[in-house]
């Protein structure tokens, strides 16, 4: 029995095999991967490295095994078909009759259009009978932490998101989330809706940036079509760009603003501050 990471090379999958490696012995967990050289780090320390890639079925031949616990980490080849690729990735599960599959999803309040690959994944992942887990992960602080060039360039947070709050939380809260269902039990079947214990407004944010860095960032709020251009004037492909601007739409709307206090029991301790992640990305 494996617990299998997909997705182990990226910025989420990273802190899941960091902190399950906490719980539990490396020769237990496998680490898929695109690229073997870009793990070989956790290959070094015992972690079962399985190349596969979620365009070619194929590659999954003989990753999972029966009772294998698996993450699958939502891919980002936005143009690619994720649910296409995601059900590879179910079907060899399925087929391996693994004890739970947990997907990384977001949600269910999201309208956005980027919510639609994960509904697809969700109804394919039901369908399939394996016994699964919904990790419906709301916003990662590190959606705005890690793009501050142009706000420390403007002094503005520039915005779509009108008066709207998110209750965004750490990439390493939701990974500590992910690995409490994949290490413990009873999680078979469940949904669980995945926020920071603190929603906060882009005025707050801005204002949270300039108590950090003495400057006088404001809040500059825009259209979604204003957006959509503005997106698309820093190269993002068009329809990209659209959906990226749709999500603010849906922050205005309330739609990212998670009450179900489930990351934080998950995870056994309050989610990340974001004015701590802001700290974080200042300093580095
Ligand atoms: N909640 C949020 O705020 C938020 C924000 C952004 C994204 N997301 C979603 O959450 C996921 C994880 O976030 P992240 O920050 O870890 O993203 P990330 O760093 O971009 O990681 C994506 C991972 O998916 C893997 N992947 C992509 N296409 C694949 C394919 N065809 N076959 C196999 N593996 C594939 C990548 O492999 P490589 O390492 O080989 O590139 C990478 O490991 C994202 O992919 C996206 O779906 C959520």
């Amino acid at each position: 029995m494996s617990i299998v990471v997909t997705g182990a090379t990226g910025h989420l999958g990273r802190h899941v095999v960091e902190q399950l490696l906490e719980r539990v012995p490396a020769e237990q967990v496998t680490a898929v991967v695109r690229s073997p050289e870009k793990a070989a780090d956790l290959a070094e320390r015992s972690v079962r490295l399985a190349v596969a890639d979620y365009s070619t079925p194929e590659t999954f031949d003989g990753v999972f095994a029966s009772g294998d616990k698996v993450l699958l980490i939502s891919g980002n080849e936005f143009d690619k078909g994720r649910v296409q690729q995601h059900r590879v990735v179910i079907e060899a599960a399925r087929a391996a009759g693994v004890a739970l599959l947990a997907y990384t999803s977001a949600p269910g309040t999201l309208t956005a259009a980027l919510a639609d690959d994960h509904r697809g994944t969700e109804k394919a992942l039901l369908d399939s009978g394996v016994p699964y887990v919904l990790l419906r992960n709301g916003w990662y602080h590190e959606v705005y932490t890690e793009n501050l060039a142009p706000v420390l360039e403007h002094d503005a947070v520039v915005a779509a998101a009108g008066e709207g709050r998110v209750s965004s939380a750490a990439r390493a809260d939701y990974a500590a989330a992910a690995v409490a269902v994949l290490t413990g039990e009873g999680h078979e079947n469940k949904t669980y809706e995945l926020g920071g214990d603190e929603a906060w407004s882009l005025a707050e944010y801005a204002a949270e940036l300039s108590r950090q860095t003495g400057r006088e960032i404001a809040y500059k709020p825009v259209t979604v079509e204003e957006l959509t251009g503005i997106l698309g004037g820093a190269g993002l492909p068009e329809p990209m760009a659209a959906v990226f601007a749709g999500v603010d739409a849906s922050i205005a709307k309330g739609e990212l603003v998670v009450t179900s206090g489930d990351l934080a029991r998950l995870a056994g301790r309050p989610t990340t501050p974001l004015a701590d992640a802001v700290a974080a990305a200042l300093e580095g």
